[in-house]
């Protein structure tokens, strides 16, 4: 049964030009792109995203590197999409990954735990939710660099 989850392309990993060979792992790996668009991040919409980390002491530190330039959110698809693509993204820590999993996107374009230069949606719930947040209503009314 196909999946879908919500990539995103960090401020990082797209003013570091990194947007056409991270497309080109995802399609190498398998991976559907079913939609896509560039956006600005405002305070607002990043303490929506991240809420369940609004308590971290990370915190404010994530919000001012997710706004800090355009995103490129991405809808993938594939069998089992949601597992695979966290698998091809590596680990969290950018730093551990470059040792753990010389291959992943982060050991590619990432820098460290916060500044990891991508994204993947971590279970069915949150990729659903994700996947509205920024396609559905909420979002049809923010800043849109390209579609
Ligand atoms: P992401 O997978 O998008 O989910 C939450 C984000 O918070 C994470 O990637 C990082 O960008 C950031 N983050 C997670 N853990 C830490 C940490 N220990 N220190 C700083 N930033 C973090």
């Amino acid at each position: 049964e196909k999946e879908k989850t919500l990539a995103i392309i960090k401020p990082d990993g797209f003013s570091g030009n990194y947007t056409g060979e991270i497309k080109r792992l995802i399609l190498l790996s398998g991976f559907s792109i079913l939609k896509e668009k560039i956006v600005h991040l405002d305070k607002e919409n990043v303490a929506l995203f991240y809420a369940e980390h609004s308590e971290r002491t990370f915190f404010p530190s994530l919000v001012k590197y997710m706004t800090s330039g355009p995103v490129v959110v991405i809808v993938l698809e594939k069998v089992n999409a949601i597992a695979d693509w966290r698998a091809l993204i590596g680990p969290t820590d950018a730093q551990k990954a470059k040792i753990t999993h010389p291959d992943s996107v982060r050991a590619l374009c990432g820098l460290n735990s916060e500044r990891n230069c991508v994204h993947g949606s971590d279970s069915p719930q949150s990729a659903a939710k994700e996947i509205s947040f920024f396609f559905g209503e909420m979002f049809s009314s923010g800043e849109v660099i390209a579609n």
